[in-house]
């Protein structure tokens, strides 16, 4: 294995409804990190449209490819691989990004390398916290995934706990779909709790399943608290719900963590841009080591998927033209 090598790694992630690449050299040397947020286009269905996400892929991939290069002020002839987000995701989209980058590694004759987009999620710590190396423990949070993960080795997952039913952002996503909130839902819920007061006590599912999680109980619980009480504030709602649904994450996460006595604990995926989660994870600082990275590397991006193909890079973890995508990619696959 090679750490004194600087490899130039261009990234692609188009696996939902964000268009992102970037170029990276060496561990954390960030010379280009685009995204193009496709939420406009799918805000007025209230949720993502998968056949709308891969035709924008196709449309602004391209000329996003080429506004990094321009940034980064490289030629793509002087890239060492190209890596893309192989999954889980949606099919259409996944397999715009995908088929780019074969296209890219096999014109440039460069090796490709693909990137679980779940392992990029808890890798966008290692660009903010260079020292930061396993083992240690993750609390992943995203629109589709709820894990808590001991990451014993860089590609060395052991699943501890994870959701039964709806992930921690889906929930957020619906629970704002209730409250006539736009899409996407965390951001819009938190935005709201900001002045309001968690008055309402919807169910906090601390005790029960072990270190996994269920929170389809707490989604249906404020449907029919809204139903049954058209008065209630919509502020205090979303305020009384995120509560809840903070402190389970945070509640299993640190349980576990001092019982298994693990000092370093780090959060990723979008519900980690959440401030009651990360200011919850932060009153445990004087027991636990907390790491969350900057907001932009928390949601979808390119630099996390660069940053895992360095790993698998100076390790030679190669993938062949034939590369598939797996949409339901869980953490079994590197
Ligand atoms: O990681 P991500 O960008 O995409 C997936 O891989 O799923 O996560 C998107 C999810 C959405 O469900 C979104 O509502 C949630 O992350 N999210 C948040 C916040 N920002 C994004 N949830 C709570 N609070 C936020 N500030
Ligand atoms: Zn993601």
């Amino acid at each position: 294995m090679r750490e004194d090598i600087e490899p130039i790694i261009f990234a692609i992630e188009t696996s939902c409804d964000e268009t992102a690449v970037a170029i990276l050299k060496g561990k954390n040397k960030l010379l280009s990190n685009l995204i193009y947020s496709q939420i406009e286009d799918h805000k007025i269905f209230g949720g993502v449209v998968p056949e709308i996400a891969a035709r924008k892929h196709v449309e602004i991939l391209y000329k996003l490819s080429m506004t990094a290069f321009e940034e980064a002020n490289i030629e793509p002839e002087d890239l060492d691989c190209v890596a893309v987000s192989y999954g889980p995701g949606l099919i259409g989209s996944l397999l715009i990004g995908s088929s780019f980058a074969k296209g890219m590694s096999l014109s440039l004759n460069k090796p490709l390398i693909g990137i679980n987009h779940l392992i990029g999620h808890i890798y966008a710590n290692f660009l903010e916290f260079p020292d930061l190396k396993p083992p240690f423990l993750t609390l992943l949070v995203s629109g589709g995934h709820t894990m808590i993960i001991m990451v014993k080795d860089y590609f060395d997952f052991e699943i501890i706990g994870e959701t039964l039913d709806d992930a921690a952002g889906e929930a957020f996503d619906k629970v704002a779909r209730i409250l006539d909130l736009g899409y996407p839902g965390g951001p819009s819920i938190e935005e709201l709790s900001r002045k309001a007061k968690t008055t309402y006590n919807f169910p906090k599912p601390l005790y029960n399943k072990g270190f996994d999680f269920s929170f389809s109980g707490l989604k249906t619980s404020v449907l029919y608290f809204v139903k049954d009480h058209p008065e209630a504030n919509k502020a205090d709602i979303a305020a009384s719900f995120q509560e809840s649904i903070i402190d389970t994450l945070v509640h299993k996460t640190t349980k576990f963590a001092l019982k298994e006595n693990i000092k370093d604990v780090v959060i990723a995926g979008g519900v980690a841009a959440n401030s009651l989660l990360r200011s919850k994870m932060d009153n445990f600082k004087d027991q636990l080591n907390i790491y969350y990275p900057r907001l932009s590397l928390c949601t979808d991006n390119a630099a996390m998927i660069a940053r895992a193909a360095y790993e698998k890079y100076i390790r030679k973890m190669f993938d062949d033209l034939d590369m598939d995508i797996i949409p339901n990619l869980g953490l079994t696959k590197v």
